[in-house]
């Protein structure tokens, strides 16, 4: 569903990545684990066509990012690392605007499907500005899923949330994910252990670790993480 060939991204001559290569297959949810500045976001930008690779190839349902970056587009869902919304839409008017974008017919009943999935009822008359940091993230969830895409790109999003919205965040990827390919990024061990069916370990824009999370815990893992990344 994702094929990652031999992918880099060069920044005034520095590598943020460094012939990246790997694929992700449908039901999968896969963490995509390293310390800052490792090239998770990069990689996440060249996937969903915000920017071009230096050299390599994507492809996203049988998709290339260069002959076809529209369709690659329509069958990706994306919640971006900072979460760009805009404060002054309504929760319902915005999910709206965002089903219109996505060129899906009946706006409303689409949003009010999403208010429901992310749990947004008791928030979706107030401007996004007001609400908390979680809450927020609902909203960037909802948006990413509003078009019902058969591959979702998260870019940390459960980093910064309280207990309470960590779990149900965690449980609507979960429930999603199981009919969907799933590439989220954390630098949190414990995201990808409560989460995941497999974790690939980025460190300076190169892969150094790829594990199936059967029988791996989060001790196991950071032990991992910890000799790859040293
Ligand atoms: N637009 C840019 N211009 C120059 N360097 C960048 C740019 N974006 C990212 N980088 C560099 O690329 C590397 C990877 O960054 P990033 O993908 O954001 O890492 P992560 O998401 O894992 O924290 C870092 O060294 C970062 O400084
Ligand atoms: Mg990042």
């Amino acid at each position: 569903m994702i094929e990652i060939k031999d992918i880099s991204k060069v920044y005034d001559g520095q590598y943020a990545l460094d012939h990246v290569s790997f694929k992700v297959g449908e039901g999968e949810i896969v963490g995509l684990l390293g310390p800052n500045g490792a090239g998770k976001s990069t990689l996440m930008k060249i996937i969903t066509c915000f920017i071009p690779p230096t050299e390599g190839e994507v492809t996203v349902c049988g998709h290339s990012i260069y002959d076809d970056s529209l369709a690659v587009r329509r069958c990706i869902g994306y919640l971006p690392e900072h979460n760009p919304l805009y404060p002054d839409m309504y929760v319902r008017e915005y999910l709206r605007f965002a089903a219109g974008l996505s060129g899906l017919k009946e706006e409303k009943r689409h949003a009010d499907e999403m208010i429901e999935l992310t749990g947004l009822a008791p928030e979706a008359h107030k401007k996004i500005g007001q609400l908390s940091k979680g809450y927020r993230q609902r909203v960037g969830l909802a948006q990413a899923l509003i078009h019902d895409p058969k591959v979702l790109i998260l870019d940390e999003p459960t980093t910064g949330l309280d207990p309470n919205q960590l779990e149900f965040i965690r449980n609507v990827i979960r429930t999603v994910g199981k009919n969907k390919v799933v590439l989220l990024s954390t630098h949190i061990m414990q995201e990808v252990e409560a989460m995941c069916s497999r974790a690939i370990i980025i460190n300076h824009g190169r892969i150094v670790g790829d594990e199936s999370m059967d029988g791996i815990n989060a001790k196991n893992l950071t032990e991992q993480f910890h000799k790859l990344t040293e």
